[in-house]
């Protein structure tokens, strides 16, 4: 083996890892999904889409006439929620378990999937209750409960738009989602278990109500951790009180293949976060297909966990939506990885046998940092393929993810993916690829992806550029909602004449023609796998009283990627400086927006490098932040600003 690199640019880096012959033996995919897709790619997605259960079966694969708003599966009819759920139990595997619940203070459920069915059928028979219709928006601000499951499947079975909202996020987050998709309902718990203490949940929803008139009717809540709540009589309602005396018979209807089944609020580059649109037939079939030949998914044998939260796509995709429609048995865990000790995910990987382990690249650094005796304490023979996603896994976590939690005996994909596209689109395929520690390897059968310069031309090996897809997917976005014109601006209009989907990735293919993704291109910052806009970090800063300006840049950090690093200039009137408003500043910026985006350090400086133009060059702040020597300074209006920034 050659040396460990810590770069994840690095793409010199020449082990290969086969697949093990055993793996291969029984692996569900094989080399020829690449041929089948290659010699009929719409062909290949109807085949993938038969593995759900359609009402009505569709008339035409794909419309993409009014581009770039897709039509799959056109005239199919579906419902997302039987075919995740009713499905199972009506082939016989109602007492299968499909999900090992472990709540962070130690308590545990299991539920089968007939439970499901009828919890599933509960809350979809009190949601008709309240009224709510097809097409309405429902927000889920829930931790990783149970119901949050239960309620993301109620709407899908209703046809209803769910919107979840990481319950992590602020009450002024929540309140922008709840109003730009403008919903009727909020579902919520209480509180939230955080490291042993209860946190308020349904204070915060109040909070964000509070401020306004809102289109919400109801607030739902469950109860989790017993702490008191505020209440409105009439809104405010609980859900042992309600859903649970509901009947458990719902009959499901079948949805267009094309009705909307969420939104999924993201960052994009300017201060307002997108709600990213996904519909039903393909995504459905996209999350099942991926799963399935990905994660080399066994129904009934494997114990899969995805450590994601629901509130991100993650979670949506490989916790609830492709899972469940390959009838998994999956673990669901409510809290951190390291409580009570950072032993956790070991233990509840030797309490399930977990077979399947989908976590992201700032994990596996945490555990490298808390050190290799705490998993080598624990029997972790049950794993057989190791995930990674959120972000560019550096050479030295990804060998050291295979040797220590792997045993040097599974098989990792590191899948390439984003809110938009939905589902996964570069990943190795486990038992077929030989897989380089670091490289994403190849758009999946079915996928297509270039990697190009600015002008849209083609690269060589070697030489890194823009990640493209130049062909539309079944799992990609119908929009963002409520606003077409960005969605055009955002993704088409730099290919315009091409009509490729950009991703706001860089990527480069080596010398042998794999892909590696570098990581983002534009004002997007990767934290922990998270994705913030500097400019929604900026206009926190700035919405407090002692801030003139604000600069935010992306440096990169050992253990989460990135981490966020701030330069501010004050106003001349600021009442705190110093270390005590450095302080108040990261709170505010927590507060304003969630504790992922609390900056690792502020800079109180007298002046920001500017070009004459007046924009700000963060690609000076970035050298800065990480140390490294400036690079050019000729078009700066003032070069002596950075003796400034120094001193400051
Ligand atoms: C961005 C999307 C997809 C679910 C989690 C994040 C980065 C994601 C990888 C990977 C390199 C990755 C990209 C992408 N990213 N996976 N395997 N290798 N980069 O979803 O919040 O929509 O973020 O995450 O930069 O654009 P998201």
């Amino acid at each position: 083996m050659t040396s460990a690199t810590t770069d994840p640019r690095d793409t010199t880096a020449p082990v290969c890892y086969p697949p093990g012959e055993d793996f291969a033996a029984t692996a569900n995919a094989d080399a020829g999904l690449y041929e089948l897709a290659a010699a009929d790619r719409l062909e290949f997605w109807a085949e993938q889409a038969r593995r759900l259960y359609w009402e009505q079966p569709w008339s035409q694969v794909l419309d993409w006439s009014a581009a770039p708003v897709a039509r799959w599966f056109v005239g199919g009819t579906l419902n997302v929620a039987y075919n995740c759920v009713d499905r199972h139990v009506l082939d016989g595997h109602g007492d299968q378990i499909a999900i090992h619940w472990e709540g962070e203070p130690g308590d545990s459920r299991d539920i089968t999937y007939s439970e499901l069915r009828d919890e599933v059928s509960r809350a979809a028979n009190y949601l008709t209750e309240l009224g709510l219709r097809a097409g309405d928006r429902v927000a889920i601000y829930l931790p990783m409960v149970p119901e949050a499951i239960v309620s993301m499947l109620a709407c899908a079975r209703l046809g209803l738009t769910h919107s979840v909202v990481f319950a992590g996020f602020s009450p002024t987050a929540l309140r922008q989602r709840v109003d730009d998709a403008g919903a009727r309902l909020v579902i919520t718990t209480d509180g939230q278990w955080r490291r042993g203490a209860a946190a308020p949940l349904k204070a915060a929803v109040d909070e964000a109500l509070g401020a306004a008139h809102s289109t919400v009717e109801h607030v739902l809540v469950v109860r989790r951790t017993g702490i008191e709540v505020p209440w409105t009589e009439g809104r405010d309602l609980w859900w042992h009180d309600t859903v649970t005396d509901a009947s458990p018979e719902h009959e499901a209807q079948a949805f267009d293949a094309e009705h909307p089944l969420f939104i999924l609020y993201t960052s994009g580059t300017t201060g307002k976060p997108k709600g990213i649109l996904h519909t039903s037939g393909g995504y459905l079939t996209q999350a099942a297909y991926t799963h399935h030949n990905v994660f080399d998914h066994q129904a009934g044998q494997d114990v899969y966990w995805c450590t994601a939260d629901i509130g991100w796509v993650t979670g949506h995709s490989y916790i609830v939506y492709g899972p469940l429609a390959n009838r998994a048995t999956q673990v669901v865990y409510e809290g951190t990885p390291n409580s009570p000790d950072e032993h956790r995910h070991f233990r509840i990987i030797e309490k399930y046998g977990v077979s399947i382990y989908y976590t992201a690249p700032t994990l596996v650094r945490t555990f490298m940092k808390w050190g290799r005796e705490i998993p080598d304490a624990h029997d972790l023979s049950s794993l057989r393929l190791l995930g990674s996603v959120g972000e560019p896994i550096n050479p030295e976590a990804w060998r050291w993810y295979r040797e220590v939690i792997g045993g040097n005996r599974t098989p990792i994909v590191d899948t390439w993916w984003q809110t938009e596209t939905g589902a996964i689109m570069i990943s190795p395929l486990p038992g077929v690829t030989a897989t380089k520690p670091g490289a994403a390897m190849a758009p999946l059968p079915g996928i297509s992806a270039k990697v190009v310069d600015d002008d849209g031309t083609e690269l060589d090996r070697g030489s890194a550029g823009l990640l493209v897809l130049d062909q539309p997917w079944p799992s990609m976005l119908r929009g963002i909602w409520g606003d077409p014109q960005r969605f055009r601006e955002t993704y088409w209009d730099r290919f315009a004449s091409a009509g490729w989907y950009f991703a706001g990735d860089g990527a480069k293919l080596d010398d042998d023609g794999d892909l590696w993704v570098l990581g983002r291109v534009d004002d997007v910052m990767n934290v922990s796998g998270h994705r913030i806009s500097t400019a929604e970090v900026e206009s926190a800063l700035v919405g407090h009283a002692a801030v003139a300006e604000a600069a935010v840049v992306g440096a990169s950090d050992a253990t989460t990627g990135q981490a966020i690093v701030a330069f501010v200039i004050l106003t001349a009137g600021a009442a705190t400086t110093g270390d005590p408003l450095v302080a108040e500043l990261k709170s505010a910026v927590s507060q304003e927006i969630s504790p992922i985006a609390r900056p690792r350090e502020i800079h109180l400086v007298p002046e920001l490098p500017k070009t004459r133009s007046g924009k700000i060059m963060r690609r000076l702040l970035r050298d800065v932040a990480e140390g490294r020597e400036l690079g050019d300074t000729s078009t700066l209006v003032d070069p002596k600003v950075f003796e400034a920034i120094a001193r400051g």
